[in-house]
């Protein structure tokens, strides 16, 4: 049985063959149904907030035949102490598959060892595999291949953002630049364990944009970083991507931003907005990647 759990977990061969068919079924929307899961219910137990995520995967489950039953998870037992590996194994006995988003990574793993149902990382601390295939795509439409590419990430490193690229860099073999000031660059721990990977680390904004195809970011404030707020705005402000950045990248590089944006922070208002094409582009690829995943998980149970 197939899972997503993280893109550390898939090889570069999956993640091209699941870009591949999203990029097919977005083209198919509306003209063709292929219900792989009718009949189906799927659960999404959610502890932090989401727009992007939590309506595509519903839109898509939809496409695709199943429903959608999304848990708050301070309203099911969960929140009031119930372990997860109980929750699995009532959830899993019931409903085809499960989409999370939590904070602590061993908690999708562990719905995926008792749950036995086909579990999907909508989000941890640890990584954000669903956003980085929907990015991947907008990459294809928008570059034709990442191949030869070079990808700078700017802002916190260290986040679950910057770990999904630099394992999908590994994976795929483009370039990868992540421009953060050494408070919020990887942890080494991370970085052995991404091992002999085409990324690269610098504490220098200008050099992160030069020659970048991609300039990629994220706020600075991740969900459950609040108390840290004042200081990480303070550190991070000269890695915010502006009109400079974007002179210094390559002609025709894209800019792309994960969602939700703070104007004036990791971004300024005039970027964002001469960019909206591209960054809800990539917002709106969420669906047709998600679809594909679901299509994939589908397939391999
Ligand atoms: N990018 C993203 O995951 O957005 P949401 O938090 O709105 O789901
Ligand atoms: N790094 C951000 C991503 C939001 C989609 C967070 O975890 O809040």
């Amino acid at each position: 049985m197939k899972h997503l759990l993280g893109i550390e977990h898939l090889s570069g061969e999956e993640i091209e063959k699941i870009v591949d068919h999203a990029v097919k079924l977005k083209g198919d929307r509306g003209r063709q149904s292929d219900q792989v899961l009718l009949g189906e219910t799927w659960a999404m137990i959610f502890t932090k907030s989401s727009t992007r995520t939590r309506v595509s995967f519903e839109v898509g489950l939809n496409e695709l035949g199943a429903r959608p039953m999304f848990l708050n998870a301070n309203d099911v037992q969960l929140g009031r102490g119930e372990p997860i590996k109980d929750t699995a194994r009532v959830l899993g006995r019931m409903v085809h598959g499960i989409i999370i988003r939590t904070y602590d990574q061993q908690d999708v793993v562990d719905f995926a060892e008792f749950g036995k149902i086909p579990t999907i990382n909508a989000l941890t601390d640890e990584e954000h595999p669903c956003q980085i295939l929907a990015d991947l795509l907008t990459i294809k439409e928008k570059l034709g291949s990442w191949a030869g590419k070079r990808v700078a990430f700017f802002g916190d490193g260290d986040c679950n953002m910057g770990r999904s690229w630099a394992w999908a860099a590994k994976r795929l073999g483009f370039e990868l630049v992540i421009a953060a000031p050494k408070e919020f660059q990887p942890h080494s721990s991370f970085m052995e364990r991404l091992g002999d990977a085409p990324v690269t680390i610098t504490d220098d904004p200008v050099m992160g944009a030069k020659e970048a195809d991609v300039l990629y970011t994220d706020t600075w404030v991740s969900m459950g970083k609040e108390a840290e707020a004042e200081g990480r705005l303070k550190v991070l402000a000269p890695f915010q991507i502006n009109s400079k950045i974007v002179s210094l990248a390559n002609p025709g590089a894209i800019v792309q931003h994960c969602l939700p944006a703070y104007r004036g922070k990791e971004i300024t208002e005039e970027v964002l907005e001469s960019r909206s094409d591209e960054v809800f582009q990539q917002a709106e690829n969420r669906l047709h990647a998600q679809k594909a995943v679901l299509h994939y998980l589908a397939l391999n149970r």
